[in-house]
């Protein structure tokens, strides 16, 4: 593990290979250790960093509220650190939010946009109104709230299968702060809607979609691909794609770089 100072805090990061970059970023109480197996099959043939988004995994809190555009500063600032000019960006859920805040803020650093269980939409009124109530229960058992958040992010059907990685997940999830935890529920319930981003953003794009994902869901994904000329694959899996249908994500995403 590396860390790097980002207005004096600390973040941390992998940073593996040689080549082109691609970078990895986690959702949601889920940290940059998720990607080691990416880590190790593209480290042969390309740079792969992978980060600790703020208030997460090793990485240190900014503030109270962490924006999308917050934690694609700091994903740019690393990359200007490691004199990176251009890559990849490969976002699960919130990683996703953050590519597609990074894909705004910062085009021209931008080659390839990868959306794995992320929508491009901002919450509803219905969403932003469970963030609120996720954050009261946050206030009062931090620890009950991460396990109960963890656990559905896996299908039910899959939980004993991944029972072993699911005790991993949680167990560090466990770790992040209440700070950490919130900052990163008031970040998303403020997010932009970034569809627009499938239509105009200058960068290949591709988007994974689990066919069960209660979050990001098929219907959803259908509706803001329809008119974008974005190549989207739909996989016999939940909200956990990167890990409940690894070995193709790791296909799609091979087959996509290899295309570019
Ligand atoms: C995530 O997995 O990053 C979150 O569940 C995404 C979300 O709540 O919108």
């Amino acid at each position: 593990m590396k860390t790097f100072i980002y207005k004096n805090i600390r973040i941390a990061y992998n940073d593996a290979g040689k080549g082109a970059t691609l970078v990895f970023l986690h959702g949601f109480l889920e940290n940059k250790n998720m990607w080691n197996p990416y880590l190790n099959f593209f480290a042969s043939k390309y740079r792969v960093v992978s980060i600790d988004l703020l208030g997460h995994g090793k990485s240190e809190n900014l503030g109270y509220i962490h924006i999308m555009e917050d934690q694609a500063d700091m994903v740019f600032a690393l990359l200007s650190e490691l004199r990176i000019r251009k890559a990849t960006l490969i976002g699960h859920s919130m990683g996703g939010y953050v590519a597609l805040a990074f894909g705004e803020l910062y085009p021209d650093h931008l080659k390839g946009l990868v959306l794995i269980n992320a929508s491009t939409r901002a919450d509803s009124d219905e969403r932003k109104l469970n963030r609120e109530r996720a954050i009261q229960v946050v206030k009062k058992n931090a620890s009950a709230f991460i396990s109960m958040a963890i656990n559905n992010l896996f299908l039910e059907q899959t939980r004993e299968r991944f029972s072993k990685a699911i005790d991993v997940i949680l167990s560090q999830a466990l770790e992040t702060s209440v700070q950490g935890v919130i900052a990163a529920l008031e970040g998303m319930k403020i997010r932009n809607d970034r569809e627009v981003l499938l239509h105009f953003g200058p960068y290949y794009k591709m988007i994974i979609a689990g066919k069960y994902d209660a979050i990001a869901t098929e219907v959803d994904i259908l509706e803001e691909t329809k008119e974008a000329d974005v190549a989207t694959h739909f996989l016999n899996c939940g909200h956990m794609a990167p890990l409940e249908c690894e070995d193709e994500v790791i296909q799609l995403i091979f087959n996509f770089l290899k295309k570019k």
